[in-house]
């Protein structure tokens, strides 16, 4: 007997893993409970891949006209930055992060800016009616008339109206919600995202409308989050920062046009994102002056220094079993750096409790924050404040040895404009480095030297 045609296969909600069979945890991305049964019956159109675009013979690069691509600005400078220099046309752009973290406030700011600058944009929204949308424009200003806007979930019909329209730039919010009548799948499934993806990026290679695509991220896989995707887009970013705090981060992972080591700082205010172009000034608000524990560090974000402040506290540990706990920095490294601190330079630290955090929420796992978190533990631990003109940055080796790090005078320069009189920094740095003026440099090759100081 033949046996039936299997029509149904199961899809992993975080990566788009297939399997013909239901597991309790996906083999490619380790998600757990995120298998879904889908139907596997695609249209023709759908299930022939990636149509010819425009060459279908073989050609030199020579050949190619033009060679630059164009950029539309969006009237955010650090959305450009991290877009390589604004967005490029017919290209496409997946905008991903948690449920309310402002994605859609952030591009519908950034409709307004582009289609106040004459360029038709078309902003299409599958999870709000128009009277939402409306009320959100309200709070962030005058809305011109180039920018359209239409509810609209059916691909089909979005397309038409992307014809009729041709906008420079086009919205859409959010994948997630978009379906395609050739896609059995109910909207939101990994068959139905990657097929809405697949013809959003045809309509922008063929028409060259730059589209921006916003994809939720989503922990418990009722609908596909934006991995399933980011390898099929030219450009990712990802919107993401503490709810509740007002800043958001926007960070490129990849980025076919430009570099991925930006970020663009956010502040999420009663009128909509305003931009924070000097982020070091931001995260040290409010800094307590002489309070133990706390050390200000240079990181890297990209080309960009990044002034943050490393907080400890070290407390005696009422348990034989000794707690710590790092918030905005990797765990495992703090716990290396104490026994480092403990070996070399004979502190009894196992028998404390040490807590370490990186102030205002931000997360960073650059190797050069070492020196401050050793800093900040040591000053809690004697319960001694370190001078609040104080910056420290370096790399901590295992034997307790302070080692060189990139770009060190970016982040004296950094520390210099903000205020900063001292610096510590590897040894190896000062050589190579010219003065700086109004900061002085201390350089140091081991941690007992900071002990020392
Ligand atoms: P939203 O853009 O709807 O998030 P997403 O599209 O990522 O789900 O933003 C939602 C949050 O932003 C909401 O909690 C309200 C807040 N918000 C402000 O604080 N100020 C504003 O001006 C706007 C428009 C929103
Ligand atoms: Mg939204």
């Amino acid at each position: 007997m033949a046996k039936a045609k299997k029509t149904t296969a199961f899809f992993c909600q975080e990566c788009g893993f297939e399997s013909a069979k239901w597991v309790g945890q996906c083999p490619a991305c380790k998600a757990w409970n995120s298998m879904v049964e889908e139907p596997l019956k695609m249209a023709p159109a759908a299930a022939k891949g990636i149509s010819p675009l425009v060459a279908q013979e073989a050609v030199s690069l020579a050949d190619i006209p033009d060679r630059k691509e164009r950029r539309i600005p969006t009237g955010f400078s650090e959305l450009d930055r991290v877009l390589g220099g604004g967005i490029v046309e017919g290209s496409l752009t997946l905008l991903g992060g948690d449920p309310g973290i402002g994605k859609s406030t952030l591009l519908l700011q950034a409709a307004a800016k582009i289609a106040s600058e004459a360029s038709p944009v078309l902003y299409i929204s599958g999870e709000e009616s128009l009277q939402q949308i409306a009320l959100r424009a309200t709070r962030i200003g005058r809305m011109p008339a180039e920018l359209k806007f239409l509810c609209e979930t059916d691909l089909d019909r979005i397309e038409a109206a992307a014809d009729k329209l041709r906008p420079a730039v086009m919205v859409v919010d959010s994948i997630q919600t978009m379906s395609a009548p050739s896609v059995e799948a109910s909207p939101g499934s990994v068959s139905q995202v990657r097929e809405a993806t697949g013809r959003l990026m045809r309509l922008a290679k063929e028409s060259g409308i730059a589209i921006l695509i916003v994809g939720h991220v989503t922990k418990d896989g009722t609908v596909a989050g934006p991995r399933v995707l980011e390898h099929m887009v030219d450009t990712v970013l990802y919107f993401e920062g503490d709810r509740y705090a007002a800043y958001r981060v926007l960070r490129g992972v990849k980025n076919r046009f430009g570099s991925t080591n930006e970020i663009g700082v956010f502040e999420m205010c009663g009128e909509g994102l305003i931009e924070v172009p000097n982020p070091s000034e931001y995260l040290l608000d409010g800094r307590p002056s002489d309070a133990s524990g706390a050390v200000v560090t240079c990181s890297m974000e990209g080309t960009r220094p990044l002034l943050v402040e490393v907080q400890a506290l070290v407390t005696k540990s009422s348990f034989g079993f000794p707690k710590r706990q790092a918030a905005g920095t990797d765990f495992n490294r703090v716990s290396v750096l104490m026994a480092v601190m403990e070996k070399r330079l004979g502190l009894p630290l196992s028998q404390y409790d040490a807590y370490v955090n990186l102030a205002g929420g931000i997360r960073q796992r650059e190797p050069s924050l070492d020196l401050g978190i050793v800093m900040a533990i040591l000053s809690s631990y004697r319960n001694e404040p370190v001078s609040s003109g104080v910056v420290a940055f370096g790399e901590v080796g295992l034997s307790g040895e302070v080692r060189a790090v990139t770009m060190a005078e970016l982040r004296v320069q950094e520390a210099a404009k903000l205020g900063f009189t001292t610096c510590i920094l590897p040894k190896a740095n000062v050589r190579k480095m010219k003065q700086v003026k109004g900061i002085t440099l201390i350089g140091v090759e081991s941690i007992a030297e900071v002990r020392k100081s």
